[in-house]
C-alpha cells in the first residue's frame, strides 16, 4: 500500500451557495462566527445556511466531541452546532426534489493531527475515532431537512440522518461530483477511494483506478438497480477529475468538464458526445480550482443555459505533483 493519508495541501472547497449579506454591492460585512470552517455550505431555506467542515479539532463541541457541522441564521448571524456522524471531508452534495439536502462520501475516520482513526478498517484506514468520534465517511449518504436555529437540531426531523450501516453508497467516493438528473434523482460521479490531490501515478500506468485509489464509476441516489457503471470520461481525464464540473442541460444530458476535456453525457445510456478541449490548456477542476457557474435561466433568454468558467491553471500536466 502506498499513500493512505491526504497531505495538508489537499484542501478542498465544495459548492458554495450563499445569500447576499452586504447591503452594498462590492463590499464585505462581518457576519459573525460559523463555529466550524465552511468547507461546504448550502442555503437550506430562506433562514438557514448549512455548513459542513471536515472532522477536525474545532473548539465548538457537539454531543461531547468537536463539531464539524453547523447552521448559520441569516437574520441574527448566529450559528448553532449540528452533529454529523461521518467524516464529511470533501463530500459532494445536492438538493432533493422534496426540499431536503443530501451529501455523499468523504474521507475515512481521522483522529487528532489527521492520523487514521483509533479503530481501523482491515486495510488500515480509519473506521472510527475515539477522540473526534467520526466514522468513515467514504460511503456516507447524509440527509438533512432544513429547519431553523430555534428548532431542536440534533435529534428528530431536523437532525442530520447519517447512519452508514443503514444507508450508504455502493462505492467509496471522496471528491465525487453530484448532479441532479432530469428524473429527480442525483447521480454521483467518480471519486477517490484513497489518496488524493492529483490522483494518478507518474507515469500514468493505470488511468482508470490509479492502482485501486480512484473509482471511475457512477451511481444514483435513490439507488438504481445494478452495479455502478464505468464512465469513460473519468478514465480519459484521469487524475485531474476530482469534483468534476457538472451541469444538467434541458435535454436531460449532463455537461461534464474535467482536466482539459468536456463532454455531453447521457447518463441513462452512458453515451458521450465529446465537446472541444478547454481553450489555452486551462484546467478548472480541483486542485486547479477555477470558478464556474450557470448564468440565470430567464424568460428573455428562453431558459437557454450559458456556462461561465473563470480562472484555473494552465500548468503543464507534467508539473502537477506525482501521486502523494
Ligand atoms: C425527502 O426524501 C428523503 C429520501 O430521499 C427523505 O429522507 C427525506 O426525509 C424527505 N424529506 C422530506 C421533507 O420529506
Ligand atoms: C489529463 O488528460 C490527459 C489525457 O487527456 C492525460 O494524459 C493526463 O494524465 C491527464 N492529466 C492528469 C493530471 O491526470
Amino acid at each position: 500500500m502506498r499513500s493512505l493519508r491526504l497531505p495538508l495541501r489537499a484542501i478542498c472547497i465544495a459548492s458554495a451557495i450563499s445569500t447576499a449579506l452586504a447591503a452594498t454591492g462590492g463590499t464585505f460585512e462581518e457576519g459573525g462566527s460559523t463555529l466550524v470552517s465552511a468547507m461546504m455550505m448550502f442555503l437550506g431555506n430562506d433562514q438557514s445556511v448549512y455548513i459542513l467542515d471536515k472532522a477536525e479539532g474545532n473548539a465548538a463541541q457537539v454531543l461531547g466531541h468537536p463539531a464539524w457541522g453547523s447552521v448559520w441564521d441569516i437574520k441574527t448571524r448566529r450559528a448553532v452546532v449540528m452533529d454529523i456522524k461521518t467524516n464529511s471531508f470533501c463530500a459532494s452534495g445536492m438538493h432533493l426534489p422534496n426540499g431536503s439536502y443530501v451529501t455523499f462520501g468523504g474521507n475515512d475516520a481521522v483522529g487528532q493531527n489527521g492520523v487514521a482513526g483509533s479503530q481501523k478498517n482491515p486495510d488500515g484506514t480509519g473506521a472510527w475515532d475515539s477522540y473526534y468520534q467520526d466514522f468513515d465517511g467514504r460511503r456516507a449518504i447524509r440527509i438533512v431537512t432544513p429547519c431553523t436555529i430555534t428548532d431542536t437540531l440534533n435529534s428528530g426531523p431536523c437532525a442530520w440522518y447519517d447512519e452508514p450501516t443503514q444507508l450508504s453508497l455502493r462505492r467509496e467516493r471522496w471528491y465525487s461530483a453530484a448532479e441532479a438528473t432530469g428524473e429527480g434523482e442525483v447521480v454521483i460521479i467518480g471519486g477517490f477511494v484513497r489518496g488524493g490531490f492529483v490522483n494518478r501515478w507518474v507515469p500514468n500506468v493505470d488511468p482508470a483506478t490509479s492502482d485501486g485509489q480512484a473509482d471511475p464509476t457512477y451511481e444514483y441516489y435513490p439507488p438504481r438497480s445494478g452495479e455502478p457503471r464505468t464512465f469513460d470520461f473519468l478514465i480519459k481525464t484521469s487524475g485531474l477529475n476530482s469534483y468534476a464540473h457538472t451541469y444538467l442541460m434541458p435535454s436531460g444530458r449532463i455537461l461534464v468538464q474535467a482536466n482539459l476535456s468536456t463532454t455531453l453525457w447521457d447518463h441513462n445510456t452512458n453515451v458521450e458526445t465529446p465537446l472541444p478541449p478547454m481553450p489555452k490548456g486551462v484546467v478548472r477542476v480541483y486542485p486547479a480550482s477555477g470558478a464556474t457557474t450557470m448564468l440565470p435561466l430567464t424568460v428573455a433568454n428562453k431558459y437557454t443555459p450559458t456556462l461561465l468558467f473563470c480562472g484555473g491553471s494552465d500548468m503543464p500536466e507534467a508539473d502537477y505533483a506525482p501521486h502523494p
